[in-house]
């Protein structure tokens, strides 16, 4: 029996205390009496115990999809699943903490570390972190969500400060982790390496302790990543817990405490925080378990079933013929040597790889043939002679399927992209292969976008692979010989360029600093506003069965509405659909994206079969972040309701009219004379005013001339400076009468 915190911090010195703040080594905490060591390992989708840094010497464990190809699944059941078969190993290995899920908003294709994350909407990262946090945790391990906050690129990551608006943070980059933290209650944030508006993310009291705890009620420890704290001090003042890794600086946070410049409560803190992480996975934990790694494997193979998006489908290209004579060339290294996982802190040593020519091989037999195509390293001599084996035998098969997509060298944790093209010699054999056949199917294998205007019309089909972990290969060759069938759904748009993206000109930043200058305007949020064409929007993804979408209904509810509606298979194969729902708000008093996700349902249906989906939207999905008023706001007035197959086919259409919610606007002197008139009790006490100084007259308020609508747009304040009658401090006074008056009329009578 675990002893009261009360017990346990009077008999440790402030040394211990200090101590605890810190890392013992790479991946455990110091263990004091009555606090024990509590052990955390990488990562987001799989499990790598090491001593100190890399992958050599590690244990082997199952390599799960990362992020983008697991989030692309839409199908938080499903990742809930795989984050209970991560806890799992995480407990045979004794790991206390699982480093993950990674939930950062892809702002840019070009951050070479998005394969670790979802999306470009905080919506679908926040739900897969969910999930993935409820299943890791369900094991009585703890997990981690990173990167907190805004750390949305590799360059120059760990001093970068981001300058970015609140109201852009509170709609875009946090609201993942506000859902994960409130809805799946993490043991533990990893706050990022970066800087926010100047204050690196481990010394931010904002983001640490006043939303993060105050707001949201994060009761865990907060662990910093990796090398991300500068001032120890300053970072247990704003709410930092754990500084990893090893424990250098307690030298200084010992002195500190010792001269009281480090309120000793601030380690007392730190070792209840400790001491319930520890107490939360001693009280979860079932026992010792054994793994089953085939089990495992087979949850990962179901995983990657459900990433691929099926981008194209021209004339039913695809499935291929699984029977028959049909002789298929398979061509590109990615068939036999599969990029399955990113580099970096996330890298698992996998306990197997299945390859898709294999995989292909076992299940079609001989009528598969094989070459490489191209190498990775894009070695001259060795592409053409490869090119032209792959030209020969494509002309001599029926269809020939590529694997193409990005090579390790192309992207990791720790740079970013500088292109979203394909590597040349890729690009030179596809064309060099559709020149001698029209039946060319491309596989994809890749964790930032790439883009596919260039090279699109050279492919029947397009199946965007990912990264899809250990079973990926077997998971792609039963995609396309249709044994099973495509519902993945692109979690970001592809653009047509890169020039197109709506932080192009802002990325990566430069002289330690990067401007969020799109502001909202992230992905299909800009694409969409702007109307500018994209090569695949967002929620895209075919299947080899149609869906029909029916019997909208929306209805207003306490705040928010109630939509219903009807998804039909109308195809001849069972199948999945993602259905989308979006919110347009045209009427709002501050400028809003054309529409934004609020809700999705992933439903699975035989042929013919339908289902009705009944969702409720809360008063969140309709709200905005006003910066002026600190606070959520719905306006008043009608919201479209839209919902469909991706941000751009959308089927179904409704509306639904809702009062306002937040707290009212409040004239200052900063107000226009508009705001004033249309303010009922602002423009009592202005007419009032008006009324007693005679030459006020002289400025037409008439808001039915230009003249009238000039002067309306004059703030009070400036206005009256130019009223010569007007006495100094009458604004101010204006401002006082109006919150007087307010105040009155909301006051039930007799307060
Ligand atoms: C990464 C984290 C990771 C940590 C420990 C850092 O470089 O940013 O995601 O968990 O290392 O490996």
């Amino acid at each position: 029996m675990p002893r009261e915190l009360d017990e346990v911090i009077p008999d440790l010195s402030l040394e211990q205390k200090a101590g605890l703040a810190s890392g013992a080594d790479f991946w455990s905490t110091k263990p004091v009496p009555g606090i024990r060591r509590i052990t955390m390992n990488d990562g987001p989708h799989g499990l790598r115990v090491v001593a100190d840094i890399g992958i050599s010497g590690a244990k082997p464990a199952t390599c799960f999809p990362p992020a983008v190809g697991l989030g692309a699944s839409w199908n938080p059941a499903l990742q809930r699943e795989v984050g209970e078969a991560i806890g799992r190993e995480a407990r045979a290995l004794g790991v206390d903490v699982v480093l993950g899920p990674g939930i950062n908003i892809k702002r840019s294709p070009l951050c070479g570390r998005n394969f670790e994350y979802v999306s470009e909407d905080p919506l679908v990262a926040g739900a897969f972190g969910q999930a993935l946090v409820e299943g890791i945790q369900s094991q009585g391990v703890g997990a981690s969500v990173k990167h907190f906050a805004a750390n949305n690129q590799e360059t120059d990551r760990m001093h970068v400060s981001v300058e970015v608006d609140e109201r852009t943070l509170r709609e875009i980059y946090l609201p993942a982790f506000e859902r994960v933290v409130k809805n799946a209650h993490p043991a533990t944030v990893m706050c990022s390496y970066n800087r926010i508006n100047g204050v690196y993310a481990s010394q931010n009291e904002w983001l640490l302790t006043r939303v993060l705890r105050d707001e949201w009620g994060f009761d865990g420890v907060v662990v910093s990543d990796w090398g991300a704290v500068v001032d120890r001090v300053e970072a247990l003042k704003a709410g930092l817990d754990l500084k990893m890794p090893t424990a250098t600086g307690d030298d200084r946070v010992l002195a500190a405490a010792q001269s009281g410049e480090l309120p000793e409560f601030v380690l007392d803190r730190v070792a209840s925080r400790l001491e319930m992480l520890a107490q939360r996975a001693d009280a979860s934990r079932l026992g010792p378990i054994d793994i089953d790694f085939d089990a495992q494997h087979e949850i990962a193979l179901r995983a990657a079933l459900e990433g691929p998006v099926l981008l194209k489908n021209e004339n039913a290209a695809l499935p291929l013929p699984e029977t028959g004579s049909t002789r298929i060339a398979v061509v590109g290294e990615f068939a036999r040597t599969p990029r399955y996982q990113g580099s970096g802190s996330s890298q698992v040593p996998s306990t197997r790889v299945d390859t898709a020519l294999d995989a292909l091989t076992g299940l079609i037999g001989d009528r598969v043939r094989f070459a490489p195509g191209f190498t990775f390293d894009g070695d001259a001599d060795a592409d053409a002679e490869l090119s032209a084996e792959a030209r020969r035998l494509a002309a001599d098969s029926d269809w020939t399927v590529l694997f193409l997509g990005l090579p390790d060298s192309y992207e990791s944790e720790g740079f970013d992209r500088e292109t979203i093209s394909l590597p040349d010699n890729q690009l030179a054999l596809l064309e060099t292969v559709a020149a001698v056949t029209r039946r060319v199917v491309v596989v994809l294998s890749n964790g930032g976008l790439v883009e596919t205007e260039s090279w699109e019309f050279r492919a029947r089909a397009i199946l965007e692979g990912w990264l899809l972990g250990q079973a990926g290969g077997q998971a792609l060759a039963q995609l396309l010989l249709g044994r099973a069938n495509p519902s993945g759904k692109l979690t970001e748009s592809i653009p047509v360029k890169l020039e197109e993206t709506s932080a192009y000109t802002n990325f990566p930043g430069c002289e330690g600093q990067v401007v969020y200058g799109e502001r909202i305007y992230v992905g299909y949020r800009y694409y969409d506003t702007r109307g500018l064409p994209v090569s695949y929007p967002f929620g895209h993804g075919l299947s080899y069965t149609e869906f029909e979408y029916s019997g909208l209904t929306v209805t207003a509810s306490e705040g928010g509405a109630s939509v219903a509606f009807t998804v039909t298979n109308v195809g001849d194969v069972a199948g999945a659909e993602v259905a989308q729902v979006y919110r347009g708000d045209r009427h709002s008093a501050i400028d809003r994206p054309l529409h934004e996700l609020v809700a999705f349902r992933k439903v699975f249906l035989e042929p013919g079969e339908s289902q009705q989906l009944t969702i409720d939207l809360d008063s969140r999905a309709f709200a905005y972040w006003s910066i002026a008023r600190h606070d959520w706001i719905v306006d008043e007035g009608l919201f479209t309701i839209a919902v469909g197959a991706s941000s751009r086919d959308l089927r179904l259409h409704g509306e639904v009219r809702l009062a306002a919610q937040g707290p009212a606007p409040r004239l200052t002197v900063f107000s226009p004379i508009a705001d004033w008139i249309a303010d009922p009790v602002g423009s009592q006490v202005l007419q009032g005013a008006i009324a007693q100084l005679p030459d006020a007259h002289a400025f037409q308020l008439d808001p039915t001339t230009n003249e009238g609508r000039m002067f309306a747009a004059i703030p009070l304040g400036h206005l009256l400076t130019m009223v010569p009658s007007a006495p100094s401090g009458a604004a101010e006074q204006l401002v006082a009468a109006y919150e007087q008056l307010s105040r009155a009329a909301v006051s039930p009578p007799g307060e």
